[in-house]
């Protein structure tokens, strides 16, 4: 065993302690009341980079919350790795979902997750994850084996939509120069097949509002005569998608990347499990476009979901009322080469198209984001592949993710270098819900694949 690796599982307790007092922040970027514990965080990870090595330690302030920033410089003709991550976390509520304080980490042993997972909010989203490129980092700092250049990003904002992060990398593109980008906040397909994810898809989301009657009405006086916004927009939005699971926004698809047959056969590898997929999320069957299986559909298919829809009485008991107006908030997933622009264009207007003319249709669009690919034939994919073989001693698929990092698609276009999704988190870890956890085993995997990383990713550049 390497020095570096012997000194990962000489600290493994150390590094768990130091995982635990991060989680038992509440950065949580949505909500304001949290502001004074989302830049305790900043300062906490500040610490831990200098504490790890790090030189240039900043936390460096934006219109929003800080991002934290740390580089070694050990040679400037050998190649740079640019860690990003985010210290911030969603909310926790529902609080009475969690079986633990969710700002309070333990331990528990589940079925996949024999040693272990620690249960926390952030635990693998994303606190868990960018924290092991910092004990990877210490472990190479301390072993004297740091094989090249290292800098780090560590954002606030990413569950709010990065919005001060685009303008920051633009304002500091040579401080940030780079040639390739390493990120662990995704997943890996399972811990007997580990994978490196090799795309992200984009986001539209929108907020649609339908207006009846100028004010709430008596459902005994009016009921019968008037058009009921609840129903109108229920409607609606169940008019978007049709019987073959097709969204129904004229121009959706066209744009949308046909992926080659090899690249299906290749994906498909990773083997579909229906019935622990049906069974893990408590259903009787799935559903979705015809002619896809579901890795398909939740990977290289776009995408349409209400997230919420209201309107009307919703308080104790019964009150006979027809509202005067219904909201829906609704999400598009997005693949290659759409964009959040063109299509929160073509939902308007098809919205629009779709209203009846009794009511009035508003759209109020929100935060959207590009897809992302890295291609599997490119060595920063070979680089990670070669790595996570090393520490899982297992083959490593490439896999392509259903969830959204818009950063990465600005990289690209600002600092131009590609991203490595080299995350080690399962589906399973219940990220943005309660009882968010992350394994202990895939804690120290991937700190254990780091270090290979930067060594594989050096050695292919420098060759
Ligand atoms: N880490 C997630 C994204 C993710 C998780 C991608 C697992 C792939 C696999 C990230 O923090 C996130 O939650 N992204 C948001 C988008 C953002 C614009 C709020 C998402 O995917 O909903
Ligand atoms: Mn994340
Ligand atoms: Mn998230």
């Amino acid at each position: 065993m390497s020095e570096t690796q012997h000194y990962i599982q000489e600290n493994k307790q150390k590094f768990l302690d130091e995982l635990f007092d991060l989680l038992r922040i509440p950065s949580i970027s949505a909500d304001p009341t949290y502001e004074k514990e989302v830049i305790n965080c900043a300062e906490t990870v500040a610490k831990h980079l200098k504490d790890a090595g790090a030189d240039q330690v900043e936390v460096c302030p934006t219109q929003g919350y800080p991002i934290v920033y740390g580089e070694k410089i050990i040679n400037p003709e050998l190649p740079t790795v640019l860690v990003y991550g985010h210290y911030d976390v969603q909310p926790a509520d529902p609080l009475e979902l969690w079986d633990n304080d969710p700002f309070d980490p333990i331990i528990k042993k589940t079925e996949l997750h024999p040693d272990g997972a620690i249960f926390a909010r952030g635990s693998a989203d994303d606190k868990g994850q960018f924290f092991m490129h910092v004990k990877a980092f210490e472990a190479m700092m301390k072993t004297n084996s740091l094989p090249c250049n290292v800098k780090f990003i560590i954002e606030g904002e990413e569950e709010v939509g990065s919005v001060s992060l685009g303008s920051w990398i633009e304002e500091n593109k040579e401080k940030l120069a780079n040639d390739v980008i390493l990120i662990s906040d995704t997943h890996i397909y399972s811990t007997e097949q580990p994978t490196v994810t090799t795309g992200l898809r984009g986001l539209s989301y929108v907020e649609v509002e339908v207006e009846g009657p100028n004010r709430d009405l008596h459902s005994g006086l009016y009921g019968g005569a008037v058009p009921n916004p609840i129903h109108v927009l229920s409607r609606m939005v169940s008019q978007l998608i049709d019987e073959k699971g097709r969204i129904t926004i004229d121009g959706f698809y066209d744009n949308v990347e046909v992926v080659s047959d090899e690249e299906r056969a290749e994906m498909n590898k990773l083997k579909d499990d229906p019935e622990g997929f049906k069974k893990s999320i408590g259903l009787k069957g799935v559903e979705g476009e015809e002619g896809y299986t579901t890795l398909e559909r939740t990977s290289i298919r776009p995408t349409l979901d209400a997230n919420g829809i209201w309107g009307g009485y919703i308080g104790e008991g019964a009150k006979t009322v027809i509202p005067s107006k219904a909201y829906a908030k609704i999400s598009m997933r997005l693949v290659p080469y759409q964009t959040p622009e063109e299509i929160t264009e073509k939902f308007t207007r098809y919205f629009e198209k779709i209203a009846p003319d009794n009511v009035k249709v508003t759209v109020k669009p929100h935060h959207g984001g590009m897809p992302y690919v890295l291609p599997s034939t490119s060595e920063e994919f070979l680089a990670a592949k070669q790595a996570m073989e090393k520490a899982f001693g297992k083959e490593v698929l490439p896999y392509r993710s259903g969830g959204s990092i818009p950063i990465t698609s600005l990289f690209e276009k600002v600092l131009g270098s590609k991203s490595v999704l080299m995350g080690f988190g399962l589906d399973s870890d219940a990220i943005h819900s309660p009882n968010e956890h992350y394994g202990v085993f895939n804690y120290f995997k991937g700190i254990e694949s780091i270090p290979y990383f930067f060594e594989y990713y050096t050695e292919l550049k420098t060759k």
